[in-house]
């Protein structure tokens, strides 16, 4: 028999001098184990498996009305300000497409940003959800999509209900490179329309809620100290329909949930609601802070955000494509999370590795004098109208024959896939839309940004 392959790549190496460790800057936001929740940790020091239970009476499930894990998942309501809480074992992307599931019945329309993850695309296939795409304030200096506020949203909610009524609304905050905004405002926009809000939160800490969105949604290897497939789905207020919820997760997560991913979710969200949590977190904010003056006295240029410990070097500033700066970093053992065609996005994690203050500039250094040049034309912003549906059935289009076309050849075709680099998940082209030539031309163009990512062809739906 071959040897292991995968078993191997994830056992740590015994020992490594401290000048040849991999500076991992990359999700889980536990940094290789660093950051776990300490109450995970503990439990993960338990004899190897002893954790590894079914749904005995003891510990039921997330729909189990008894045991163990019902009250964490009451407890952990009450710890965020909601009223339910459901924990999850496959990420956030399970959870968002139960939350959409529940709120949305099949055929009917859901609004959705142009950033949303794929999940949600998923989710719309599954659910036979119609998409109603809305586009964002774009930045073209970094060519990343801004948050919308509650003006470019009422103009969203009007254009797309000129349409036919929706049954949703979804929006992602903070974003993956920890751009956010006051949600308040838009919660208001959004219930003002009469709708639900489900706000995917999986790079944030459950703000929303106190902003009133609906249903929210957390990952807890992404903003906290959980093991990567741990998330909680909240909720509260007079829409929320548990039923609903409860019944969706049914469809959609396994019938044995991991208990350790279940106790990682508790965990996490314990954690983060405790005292001790927020002062590990001041901490890693403090470093942070440390870390952002030592960039600037290096002349490094930093994307303003929201998120202290998600920092996000601007590459096109320096001449460099996200890209090939994150190739060349990886080879020096910096490991980060996040390349675009404008930007390079760390995650230093609520326990940054030492000596992060000192190496990283050091290295973004280098890597300026190495690839750096004239900073990058602006972006184009993608030609995109404010709302839009796919011309053809999401998942008629997504299942039917197709054919490969070059993209400058795509042009009047309807896309048969999701054309969606990642990380970050975000799609470019989703199937069922029609391609027109301004678009194709982007699309082309963009493809030349992502080299390996996105290729210079897209299957159509063949006629
Ligand atoms: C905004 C956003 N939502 C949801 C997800 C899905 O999270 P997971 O991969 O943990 O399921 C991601 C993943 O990157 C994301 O960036």
């Amino acid at each position: 028999m071959k040897p292991s392959q995968l078993l191997p790549a994830l056992a740590p190496r015994r020992f490594v001098p401290p000048w040849c460790r991999t500076l991992a800057l990359h999700l889980p936001a536990h940094g290789r184990g660093r950051g776990l929740a300490p109450e995970l940790a503990t439990l993960l020091r338990r004899p190897p498996g002893s954790w590894d239970l079914p749904e005995l009476p003891a510990i039921g499930g997330p729909l189990e009305p008894d045991g163990a894990v019902a009250r964490a998942q009451d407890a952990c309501a009450n710890l965020l300000g909601a009223e339910r809480c459901w924990f999850g074992v496959n990420g956030a992307s399970g959870l968002l497409q139960a939350a959409l599931l529940a709120l949305a019945p099949p055929g009917s329309r859901v609004l959705l940003p142009r950033n949303l993850h794929r999940s949600l695309l998923h989710g719309c296939v599954l659910g036979q959800l119609r998409p109603v795409l809305f586009s964002l304030p774009f930045d073209p200096a970094s060519g990343l999509w801004q948050p919308p506020d509650a003006v470019w949203l009422e103009r969203v909610l009007a254009a797309a209900l000129a349409g036919g009524p929706l049954a949703a609304v979804v929006l992602v905050s903070p974003s993956y490179q920890g751009l956010a905004v006051d949600l308040a405002p838009l919660v208001a926009a959004v219930h003002g329309a009469g709708l639900p809000l489900l706000v995917d939160q999986a790079h944030g800490r459950g703000e929303a809620l106190a902003a009133g969105a609906d249903l929210v949604v957390l990952s807890c290897q992404k903003g906290g100290g959980g093991l990567a497939q741990s998330a909680a789905l909240l909720g509260q207020g007079p829409r929320l329909d548990g039923a609903a919820i409860a019944r969706s997760l049914l469809w959609l997560q396994t019938s044995s949930p991991s208990a350790l991913l279940l106790a990682s979710t508790e965990a996490a969200l314990r954690l983060h609601g405790s005292p001790a949590g927020q002062r590990r977190r001041r901490r890693a904010e403090a470093v942070a802070a440390r870390l952002r003056r030592r960039c600037a006295a290096f002349g490094l240029p930093l994307l303003a955000n929201h998120d202290p410990l998600r920092l996000v070097l601007h590459t096109a500033a320096l001449g460099i494509n996200g890209l090939a700066a994150d190739a060349w970093l990886l080879e020096r053992g910096v490991i980060a999370e996040l390349p675009e065609p404008g930007a390079l996005t760390f995650c230093l994690g609520e326990v940054p590795p030492a000596g992060l203050v000192w190496r990283l500039p050091r290295a973004l250094r280098a890597l300026a004098q190495a690839l750096g040049g004239d900073p990058l034309p602006p972006f184009t912003a993608p030609p995109l109208p404010l709302v839009a549906e796919p011309d053809l059935d999401l998942g008629v289009a997504w299942r039917s024959p197709a054919r490969l076309l070059p993209l400058h050849q795509a042009a009047g075709q309807l896309a048969a896939e999701p054309l969606c680099p990642y990380p970050p998940g975000i799609p470019l082209l989703v199937p069922g839309e029609r391609i027109d030539a301004e678009r194709a031309a982007w699309l082309a163009a963009e493809g030349r940004r992502w080299p390996g990512q996105i290729a210079d062809t897209v299957k159509v739906v063949a006629s």
